[in-house]
């Protein structure tokens, strides 16, 4: 039985008093994510951080996140690694690949800054060649394979893409570009941001090499905790750039000559302390967002995006970017007022939402828990507009 929507959006406060429509940004965190946040901060208060058993219980809750987040993004638990956010797995993929001067690097014009800086940095870095795929507003599937396949060659060795575009909201087509990038024998690296946890993935389907996902958009749980996969037969390429303890296969598998053993798994592109709250916090979130279950989760995204689509299509004023795929997001404007005044005035009427640069559009994100009461008030607060 699908679950009781009232009930569902009073575990997500934030979302009780605005229109909640920025979950792309952040979305509302979950009281099941605050409660262990709250009882871990209690327990290092109180209980200290030393005890044997409290590093034990971390140790665990820690692995049985990797295991939840391997479920969010389809693939096995030993592919995952616990990151800080998305910008962070992006920047293990990116750093990761071993290159030589005049290797190049193939991205787009839409991509956010947490994939796109790692990529500028590594080019400068070892002299690499940046190919930056212009994409635009009306280019369709077979559009955007055929610029990728222009630009993709046997210099490649990394393709860097977004698989929800943060501006417009359509899905790339990831399975069509590693295909293309595998046949030179590159690897290809997808920004995750706007799709963990708004759509169901299937890393073996998608057949991507790396895939960088945060917690605290549309998988409502804290700050500073995302996942890293990187798929199983890439681990001996993705060379460990940041190593640490938690890199290592046991706390003593190093020696003095500088040999050091990574354990099986991608785990090993993990490095020092993390903060544990966020490991207990995003654990229980996830546990929450599991027992409403993630297939109704993303089917809700879909019919209330899909309800969020004919809603702003049928405003007069509103000019939609109506892309052939979705996840969560949908961008439009509005005819005769600046994106950043829209902001502010829906804003001020207690709907959230944002704008987005290059192309200049505003941009909705719709979840599961929005409903028919977040998109009326959106229209409402835009038909006032003008
Ligand atoms: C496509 C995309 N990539 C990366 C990021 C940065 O995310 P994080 O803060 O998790 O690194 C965002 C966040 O807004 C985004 O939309």
């Amino acid at each position: 039985m699908a679950p009781d929507l009232n009930k569902v959006r009073n575990e997500l406060p934030a979302a009780l008093d605005a229109a909640y429509l920025n979950t792309g940004s952040y979305g509302p965190l979950s009281r099941a994510a605050a409660a262990a946040i709250e009882e871990a901060n209690n327990q290092q208060l109180n209980g200290g951080r030393l005890n044997f058993s409290v590093g034990e219980a971390n140790q665990a809750t820690a692995s049985a996140l990797r295991s939840s987040f391997a479920r969010v993004l389809g693939c096995a638990d030993d592919e995952v690694a616990l990151t800080h956010h998305t910008t962070d797995g992006m920047n293990i993929a990116t750093w990761g690949v071993q290159y030589s001067p005049g290797d190049e690097i193939v991205t787009n014009s839409w991509e956010h800054p947490g994939g796109l800086l790692p990529v500028y940095a590594v080019a400068r870095r070892f002299h690499l060649v940046v190919r930056v795929v212009p994409l635009s507003l009306d280019d369709d599937e077979d559009a955007i394979v055929d610029k990728f396949d222009r630009a993709i060659g046997p210099r490649t060795k990394l393709v860097s893409v977004t698989h929800v575009s943060w501006k417009t909201g359509v899905i790339l087509p990831i399975e069509r570009l590693a295909a293309l990038v595998h046949a030179h024998g590159g690897l290809i690296a997808v920004d995750g941001a706007q799709s963990g946890g708004a759509m169901r993935l299937d890393m073996e389907a998608l057949n991507a090499d790396f895939y960088a996902i945060p917690g605290q958009k549309w998988l409502c749980g804290p700050e500073g905790i995302g996942a890293l996969y990187v798929n199983r037969i890439r681990l001996g390429e993705l060379l460990q750039t940041y190593v640490g303890y938690p890199s290592l296969r046991s706390g003593d598998a190093f020696d003095e000559t500088g040999i050091f053993l990574p354990p099986a798994g991608a785990k090993r592109y993990e490095v020092g302390t993390t903060y544990r709250p966020a490991i207990a916090g995003m654990f229980n979130g996830l546990q929450w967002l599991e027992q409403l279950g993630l297939d109704w989760v993303f089917e809700r995204t879909q019919t209330i995006t899909r309800q969020m689509r004919a809603a702003l299509a049928a405003i007069p004023s509103v000019r939609i970017v109506d892309t052939p795929t979705h996840a969560g997001l949908t961008s439009f404007t509005i005819d005769g007022v600046a994106p950043d005044a829209a902001v502010e005035s829906l804003a001020q009427a207690g709907v959230l939402i944002r704008s987005v640069p290059d192309p200049t559009l505003l941009r909705v994100s719709s979840h599961f828990f929005n409903d028919e009461s977040d998109i009326q008030r959106l229209s409402s607060a835009i038909r006032e507009l003008g």
